[in-house]
């Protein structure tokens, strides 16, 4: 029998309350460079109509609720929705301190709660992987759209098509090979967890939605500024750092080899503006039956 406390994402929730909310905003500058680059492409080629209404699912600190904001103008709407308080709580502090009158913000499990709407438009930046019930929560979101709304969301490809991420966890996993997490929360799902078009689709069908795409973007991100600040990145977050994390002890005592390792991994990868690596996502489009 599934955990109910993973099943109604009360696990992950509180994940991305603590640690992943500490996280997210120690690194908060070198992530959002590289998110914004698969979150601007999405929205380059879906961008919503002015005065449209749209829901920012998972929408962490609100950037690119800000951005939806600029975009719909003063007689559009924008909400973002994101199960984490805190993140909520500092996106609305900075939405109204930019002046953002149209921005607002709604704390809120996709997965169960209402969302309120009806919205024109859906969009989500790597906010849709992590529901324990993605059937669920897509069509809780579908429900709060109107006829024929749009649902633009960007989501990561398989690992092994993110160097960023899979070249480290690879190369912890040679120093830590097994982990236990224990009674340790974690994120959920994953970020991988859209990875596939044939599961996607078929969860965005049984979610009620139709005429459903999938287009590739791959871009090089810039994961820090030096190779000191990308080691720090990858000790500390995605795959790799939840290894070290949940080894516990043992991260703490392959702590010096684990960097060492890293260290010699990633020079290659330094430009003389920062360290890059390759990564790749879906850009998926779906519309609520009209
Ligand atoms: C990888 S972050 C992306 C944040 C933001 N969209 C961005 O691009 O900066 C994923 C976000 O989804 C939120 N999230 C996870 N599960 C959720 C749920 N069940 N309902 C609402 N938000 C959720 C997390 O709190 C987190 O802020």
């Amino acid at each position: 029998m599934i955990d109910p406390s993973i099943e109604n994402n009360v696990e992950a929730i509180e994940a991305w309350n603590t640690i992943l909310f500490d996280k997210f905003l120690r690194f908060r500058d070198a992530l959002t460079v590289g998110l914004a680059l698969h979150g601007d492409a999405t929205l380059e080629r879906h961008p919503p109509p002015i005065g449209a209404r749209v829901i920012d699912v998972g929408c962490g600190f609100g950037d690119t609720t800000q951005q939806l904001a600029r975009m719909v103008g003063p007689t559009g709407l924008v909400v973002g929705v994101d199960a984490a308080a805190r993140f909520i709580q500092l996106g609305r502090q900075e939405a109204e301190a930019a002046g953002l009158a149209n921005a607002t913000f709604l704390v809120a499990d996709v997965q169960a709660d209402d969302l309120g709407g009806p919205y024109d438009q859906a969009f989500g930046r790597f906010g849709t992987m992590f529901f324990a019930s993605p059937v669920m929560a897509m069509r809780n979101v579908r429900k709060a759209m109107r006829p024929g709304g749009l649902l633009s969301m960007v989501v990561w490809r398989s690992k092994a098509e993110n160097a960023w991420v899979h070249d480290v966890e690879q190369k912890v996993l040679e120093i830590i090979p097994h982990v236990d997490k224990g009674d340790q929360v974690t994120c959920g799902p994953g970020p991988f967890s859209m990875a596939s078009p044939d599961l996607v689709s078929a969860q965005l069908l049984a979610a009620g939605w139709e005429r459903i795409t999938f287009e590739r973007f791959d871009a090089e991100i810039r994961i820090a500024s030096s190779l000191d600040e990308a080691l720090e990145f990858a000790m500390a977050l995605g795959p790799a750092g939840e290894i070290i994390r949940l080894a516990g002890d043992e991260g703490v005592r392959k702590h010096g080899a684990v960097v060492a390792a890293l260290r010699e991994l990633l020079a290659p990868s330094v430009r003389p503006d920062g360290v890059y690596g390759a990564s790749s996502s879906w850009i998926v489009t779906a519309r609520a039956p009209a």
